[in-house]
């Protein structure tokens, strides 16, 4: 039987993938690739592509749709997990990748699940990624947590209604998922707390990425799936 490798590819610069994941991503002879739209682009195939070579491996596309419909998710879950067993029956490794980190807010979580409740005998094996929230905190120079500080990591689209909670809850809060709730997440973070300092990362560690300090003079309309909003003291 193959084994199944769960491999953080990082925030985008192929710089920050692990010496591991590289390695492995060279080797392992299907790169289970995750979409949003069978006909749209991928980001982490577009990282997958300058490592791989395609004579000797094979990259499989599979669509994991942006729904919080859980029946629908899971059929398309079953439908990944379903091919990615045929190749490791077949004695294939397969890599599936995932941006950032794999057991970060991550399409892998779910298929690791299932993988391990439904065929126990097979095994599984994951290498860290950097995480969108570390290379956002590094690129803006902003400290995520020191001595006794908490951090929360909010996925704002699921909490669209609490989002001033966790602000004065925690010391900092790094929102996910922000583009969808984008004008809701600046009324809470001006009007709830203004003391707060707020900055905006999208599209870190590629060449598009952007920091904004005043996240006010920001419009929802521009703002990417890619973005992230960190909020602390201070
Ligand atoms: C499904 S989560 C993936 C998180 C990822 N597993 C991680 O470890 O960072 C997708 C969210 O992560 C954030 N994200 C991922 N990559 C990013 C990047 N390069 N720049 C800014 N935000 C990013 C955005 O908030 C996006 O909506």
């Amino acid at each position: 039987l193959g084994t199944l490798f769960g491999l953080g590819l990082g925030p985008g610069d192929p710089e920050l993938i692990t010496v591991k994941a590289e390695r492995m991503l060279r080797r392992i002879p299907v790169v289970c690739v995750p979409k949003a739209r069978a006909e749209g682009s991928s980001y982490a195939r577009s990282i997958v592509n300058l490592l791989i070579d395609p004579d000797r491996q094979r990259v499989v596309e599979l669509v994991f749709p942006m729904t919080s419909d859980k029946s629908v998710l899971e059929r398309y879950w079953d439908r990944a997990l379903e091919k990615i067993v045929t190749f490791l029956v077949a004695g294939l490794d397969v890599a599936f990748v995932t941006e950032g980190d794999p057991m970060v807010h991550s399409t892998f979580i779910p298929i690791h699940q299932l993988i391990s409740e439904r065929y126990p005998c097979l095994a599984v094996e994951i290498v860290p990624g950097v995480t969108s929230m570390c290379a956002a905190a590094a690129a803006a120079r902003v400290p995520l947590v020191n001595n006794a500080e908490r951090l929360a990591i909010i996925p704002a689209v699921h909490n669209a209604d609490r989002l001033a909670d966790a602000l004065g809850e925690f010391e900092t809060v790094v929102f996910l998922k922000v583009n969808r709730v984008f004008d809701r997440l600046v009324k809470s973070v001006e009007e709830r707390h203004p003391a707060k300092g707020a900055v905006y990362v999208s599209k870190c560690g590629t060449a598009d990425q952007e920091i904004v300090w005043n996240i006010s003079d920001l419009n929802q309309a521009d703002v990417p799936y890619l973005s992230l909003v960190i909020v602390r003291n201070g």
